[in-house]
């Protein structure tokens, strides 16, 4: 019989354990090769520890911590390409060595803006007055695989956000430039707290009455969405998006009635858009 104490010194094998450490000096099988023919990137937890393998398009294999080095997002929803594995979240690509080979948007954008838009109606069917905004929930889940659906936009940031787990671990993010606006809402949300503290009020409460009716905000293309478009350019606007995605980019499982009704309010079907296109 063992004493407590050799127990969990021969069973505890997470990283930084002794068995742990000794463990970490052999090869153990984790997966078979042909495991990763159906889909070539396999979550794996072994020893403690969540991990990520996949086989990139030319063949290599790679082991990975299972959490982005970026924002933790979960790497098993990740993308291969010929070199390495894509974050579904921000794009950051690792290679089979673990190394972070490319971050997209730390090399094309500078992030100076946030933007809120909305679609409006062709000019044609103004003025327009929505007498209702449907509600719908679509689903989240594949029902045959149990894996979350990543088609559509916000179903890959519903990956991301859950896969970065109950309370992310931001202890161990590696933010970049794009993420400045990550930065400042923190820095915001905690300055906010201490100001509480100290019995002052948060920041952007609007309590006059007339000031809070319309607050205008900086916004990019004002003029579109001010003046809207007339049907043609509308169409020719829109068709892309529509032939990629349907009505509805944002999320799976748009119901066929809010797609009619989306259609009755820009008095064109997303079917005759994409053929309009077809046309061209
Ligand atoms: S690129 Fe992975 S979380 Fe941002």
């Amino acid at each position: 019989m063992l004493t407590e104490e050799r127990n969990q010194l021969l069973t505890r094998v997470g990283a930084g354990t002794p068995m742990g450490d000794l463990m970490r000096r052999y090869w153990h099988p984790i997966a078979a090769v042909s495991e990763l023919d159906a889909n070539p990137v396999k979550p794996i937890r072994i020893m403690g520890e969540d991990l990520v393998l996949y086989r990139d398009r030319a063949g290599a294999l790679g082991l990975l911590e299972r959490k982005c080095a970026h924002r933790r997002a979960d790497l098993s929803y990740g993308y291969v390409e010929d070199c390495g594995l894509r974050c579904n979240y921000h794009g950051w690509r690792y290679d089979e060595r673990g190394r972070c080979i490319e971050q997209p948007f730390e090399e094309r954008v500078d992030p100076e803006a946030m933007v809120w838009a909305y679609s409006r109606v062709p000019r044609e069917r103004e003025p327009y007055e929505q007498q209702r905004i449907p509600g719908w929930q679509g689903p989240i889940k594949d029902p045959h695989t149990g894996r979350w659906l990543s088609s559509h936009i916000m179903n890959q940031d519903f990956i991301a956000w859950v896969g970065q787990g109950t309370i992310a671990d931001r202890t161990r993010e590696h933010l970049g430039a794009s993420d400045r606006g990550i930065a400042m809402i923190r820095r915001r949300l905690l300055a906010d707290l201490e100001a509480i503290a100290r019995g002052e009020q948060p920041k952007a409460l609007v309590r006059d009455r007339e000031t809070n009716l319309c607050i205008r905000l900086p916004i990019a293309d004002r003029k579109l969405f001010e003046e809207g478009l007339p049907r043609e350019q509308f169409i020719k606007f829109h068709r892309d998006r529509f032939r990629m995605f349907g009505a509805y980019t944002y999320q799976v499982g748009q119901p066929d009635a809010v797609k009619r009704e989306f259609e009755d309010a820009i008095g064109v079907t997303i079917e005759e858009c994409i053929a309009d296109g077809d046309r061209r």
